[in-house]
């Protein structure tokens, strides 16, 4: 139920959890709502839209609903943040994705938005078999690497494959937060 007064919303797309982990984090530090972004009705009266989406091939999940209501949420504060594997204390993952974000999206929309990116994990028990098939390719070739170039996610991937890894921090959102405050 939306809170009464409440003009920031939460939204996300997310395959196997991650993403709704962090949106609800979010949406419990602003004590505002959160939900579905492809269920959701856009309203007039939100002021703030945030939106969390998975990276898949370096592609923002869901954010085609972003930009098919792009319309009605441009005068208004908007923030997307992304959910991936790359660790994002490292500036040039951070770089690399940002790159793949704005060649997804109108230029225009691009900097009206404030991003931010946080790391994920996998979870094989809620991943579909399509992304399975996808992260056994990935690992099997990820294996060939030598082990000096491999990163932390790329072991993560090689030695958990079929399994759950968590990379997600709660601490991640804290600049977020403090932009929306
Ligand atoms: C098929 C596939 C492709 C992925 N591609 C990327 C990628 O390009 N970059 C990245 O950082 N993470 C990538 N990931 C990792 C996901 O972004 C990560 O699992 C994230 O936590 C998913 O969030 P969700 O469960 O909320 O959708 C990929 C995962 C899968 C299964």
């Amino acid at each position: 139920m939306r809170k009464m007064g409440s003009k920031t919303i939460v939204l996300y797309k997310s395959e196997s959890g991650f993403t709704k982990q962090y949106a609800e984090w979010i949406a419990a530090a602003l004590k505002c709502d959160c939900a579905e972004a492809e269920t959701y009705d856009f309203r007039k009266d939100d002021q703030t839209i945030i939106f969390g989406g998975g990276l898949y091939a370096g592609k923002i999940n869901g954010i085609k609903i972003l930009i098919k209501n792009y319309d009605k949420i441009k005068d208004k504060k908007c923030i997307v943040f992304t959910v991936g594997l790359a660790d994002v204390k490292d500036e040039s993952n951070i770089e690399a994705i940002a790159a793949s974000c704005k060649k997804q999206i109108p230029e225009e929309m691009f900097s009206n938005i404030k991003w931010f990116h946080f790391r994920g994990g996998m979870d094989y028990g809620k991943m579909s078999f399509l992304h399975r098939c996808m992260m056994w390719f990935m690992k099997t070739m990820l294996s060939k690497e030598p082990e000096n170039e491999q990163s932390d996610s790329d072991r993560a991937v090689i030695e958990n494959y079929g399994g759950k890894f968590d990379f997600s921090d709660r601490n991640e959102i804290d600049t977020l937060v403090k932009y929306c405050l």
